[in-house]
């Protein structure tokens, strides 16, 4: 079978003057692939949002970042507003971008037994998004996630690159630092044996920026990466609540 022959030498060459063969170094040069972006989940727990939805899930549509490389995870309850439709209506329009989609509404209830209105917070309350909060935590575990993102949905993140810039800090528990009118922000710089708040003089440096950088603190809160590749991050769980000194992630 001389053809067959001359077929597999002819395909042999081939193979053989590819990149290894080259004499000059440039030529022998391979690239490699470069990597795929990080498996991001995004958890998305709202209520009573709808007057800042529109707006928020306009810098999360907007964030520099492979839309097929995160999965939303979604839930809401508890609303006296429109926040359930316009959610719904979001994440029908974009979620054939996105890599998976979890969506948990709840239309049982528009309030918890003892709260006195929208605003509080009660026991109840605390407990119940908590416990949405482990749910998104379980699901990034499951799916093999590298990272959550946590985000109150009056947060907005008008910084598009974000993600990667927290990735970046490469920390277990990473937030941006959130602008709001007032001295108040998304992170504690003190806090009690008790676990209260406690304001100490390193906060208003660097809340105004006269610092600036990557700052170790007892506590963030409302916007959050955590990077489930670290082994430290196996210990975090926002529900049931741990009962230890071990650390301030219980209070996340
Ligand atoms: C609630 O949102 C839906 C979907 O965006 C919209 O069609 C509807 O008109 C809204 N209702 C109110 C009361 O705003
Ligand atoms: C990120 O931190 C891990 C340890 O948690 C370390 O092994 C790794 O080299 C760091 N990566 C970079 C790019 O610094």
């Amino acid at each position: 079978m001389p053809r067959v022959t001359a077929l597999l030498s002819a395909l042999l060459c081939v193979l053989l003057s590819g990149p290894s063969r080259g004499y000059f170094p440039e030529e022998r040069w391979s690239p490699e692939s470069p990597l795929l972006a990080p498996r991001v989940v995004i958890a998305l727990v709202c209520r009573n949002s709808a007057h800042s939805l529109p707006l928020f899930l306009g810098t999360i549509e907007r964030l520099n970042y492979p839309k097929d490389r995160i999965a939303l995870w979604v839930a809401t309850d508890h609303n006296i507003d429109n926040t359930t439709a316009l959610l719904r209506d979001w994440l029908i329009k974009v979620q054939s971008d996105y890599h998976y989609v979890e969506w948990r509404p709840d239309e049982g209830r528009s309030s918890f037994e003892d709260e006195l209105g929208p605003k509080h917070w009660n026991y109840l309350r605390y407990e119940h998004v908590m416990k949405l909060r482990q749910a998104a935590l379980d699901t990034a575990r499951e799916i093999w996630a590298d990272y959550l993102l946590v985000v109150d949905c009056d947060n907005l993140l008008t910084n598009q690159d974000v993600l990667w810039k927290l990735m970046r800090e490469n920390k277990t528990i990473v937030a941006p630092m959130l602008e709001s009118r007032a001295a108040y922000s998304n992170f504690w710089c003190g806090m009690t044996s008790q676990g209260y708040y406690k304001r100490t003089p390193a906060y208003m440096p660097i809340r105004k920026q006269e610092r600036r950088g990557c700052f170790a603190v007892p506590m963030v809160h409302s916007t959050y990466l955590l990077d489930l590749r670290k082994e430290a991050s196996r210990q975090l769980a926002f529900y049931p609540p741990i009962q230890s000194t071990a650390g301030p992630w219980m209070t996340l």
